[in-house]
């Protein structure tokens, strides 16, 4: 994963195009071929990428075949249990050795000639191995491509073909706090989530980093969801007040520019009462009500802190509040995005939330999702009409909340980590999207992971 890029745009172009000093961008790092290129080999092939959830595959033999950049993988348990990542496709002419989504498995038999590998990935049957090979192939050598470096981090999956790339620790840093508001229960328990429903799958017309940014922290489109608000089942619905969120925290663009990472978090005022029970589903309203108990007992000052949707670098986005969701943006080509979501919540809550949950996540997020139509409809539209000989010449605009940052944010004793723009009155501003382009300069300028600064 090192050496020079042939034909690699270098610092300087880099700089010309992503100028986060003065908030502009261009409009060629959506739409350029070469550009895309590069991101394949220096952004996927290098960063810790989001697969999974372990709960997809309990037992020794299940598997799920996931994506990191364009490439497919296996993730898979191996006889001992243990979460192996293998490249999906065979050693011999490169068939994709396994064609289904997810399943059970004692070994993978290539389509093509028959080669079969072990859930360890170690190469176990070659037909008329004998007769076509004798003592000649050396199977030891022959197994399938295993990723450099995994982690299982609170049940996600993740992983990177970077042997240099930093430990998965050093890659998240005190973005912790923030995923961790996803993974954790939401009564304040370290971890104890699953995955409910499987994955839902589909393409959306556009670059990878519309919906990676959008997620990064754009509060300013309130305007795109006005229809679902205005029937209760949108961003300030109803639904949510059920779920114990009010609208009257304290609104944080927290950034880690230096990681790439940031969330839209939210912060109750430090005298806030309880949120009331709403008695429409009341089981569901107890839990939450329960939920929120619980966790200003176990959390201290840090039970008002709650997660909005954020972004991991570069394509994960988890959605720490409800809908608690995690997203993967895969990089189809320069102008397509295949969209995966996964579904969270508490393992050992009530069926009775859970079916809750599911409703209204489903209504709410991935293809049939009214709220996330609407940002689809925006992601599609915009990366069409910016494609053209004529409209690429001309950047946007990232300007919102320039210069109002402080790395240094308390709240009545509670501080919080990352640079953070209070967006109170300003109610919005591109400083996560700043952040993430930070980081994506550096990693597109860098030769090797040996050259990053990583904090
Ligand atoms: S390509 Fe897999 S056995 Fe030939
Ligand atoms: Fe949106």
């Amino acid at each position: 994963m090192s050496g020079p890029t042939p034909g690699s745009l270098d610092g300087g172009s880099l700089k010309a195009l992503v100028d986060v000093d003065r908030g502009v961008v261009s409009r060629e790092i959506f739409v350029s071929e070469a550009i895309y290129r590069q991101e394949l080999e220096r952004v996927f092939a290098r960063a810790w990428l989001f697969l999974g959830h372990e709960s997809q595959i309990p037992r020794p033999g299940d598997y799920l075949v996931s994506s990191m950049g364009e490439e497919s993988v296996i993730v898979c348990r191996d006889a001992s249990a243990r979460i192996r990542v293998f490249l999906n496709s065979c050693r011999h002419r490169g068939m994709k050795v396994c064609r289904y989504d997810e399943g059970h498995t004692v070994e993978f038999q290539c389509p093509y000639h028959g080669w079969s590998y072990g859930t360890d990935g170690a190469l176990v049957g070659v037909p008329f191995a004998k007769d076509a090979y004798g003592a000649q192939l050396d199977r030891s050598r022959w197994g399938l491509i295993e990723v450099a470096q995994m982690k299982n981090y609170k049940g996600t999956i993740w992983a990177t073909w970077d042997r240099s790339a930093p430990s998965f620790e050093g890659y998240l840093g005190g973005y912790k706090l923030y995923l961790d508001l996803l993974l954790d229960a939401w009564d304040g328990r370290e971890g104890g989530t699953e995955v409910i429903g499987g994955t839902h799958k589909w393409l959306i017309p556009c670059n990878w980093k519309f919906p990676a940014e959008n997620f990064s922290g754009d509060r300013y489109h309130g305007v795109s969801h006005r229809s679902v608000d205005m029937v209760g089942i949108g961003p300030s619905g109803k639904g949510r007040r059920d779920m114990g969120e009010r609208n009257q925290a304290r609104w944080l663009d927290v950034s880690f520019p230096d990681l790439g990472h940031s969330m839209i978090a939210f912060l109750r005022p430090h005298d806030a009462p309880l949120a009331p029970a709403y008695q429409d589903a009341p089981i569901v309203a107890d839990y939450f009500r329960h939920c929120e108990e619980e966790r200003k007992r176990r959390r201290g000052a840090e039970w008002r802190l709650f997660g909005g949707p954020g972004t991991m670098f570069p394509n994960t986005s988890p959605l720490a509040r409800q809908p608690r969701t995690i997203a993967a943006w895969h990089p189809r080509g320069p102008h397509q995005t295949e969209a995966w979501r996964w579904y969270l919540v508490d393992a050992d809550a009530p069926a009775e939330v859970k079916d809750f949950l599911r409703q209204y996540y489903i209504r709410y997020s991935g293809p049939s999702g009214l709220t996330e139509q609407d940002d689809m409809e925006n992601w599609n539209y915009a990366h069409a009409a910016s494609r053209g000989t004529i409209a690429r010449q001309y950047p946007y605009n990232y300007e919102m909340g320039l210069g109002r940052a402080t790395s240094a944010f308390e709240d009545h004793g509670l501080k919080l980590p990352g640079v953070i723009n209070d967006v109170t009155e300003a109610n919005a501003s591109e400083h996560n999207q700043r952040g993430f382009y930070t980081r994506w300069r550096q990693l597109m300028e860098a030769e090797s992971w040996g050259e990053i600064a990583t904090p």
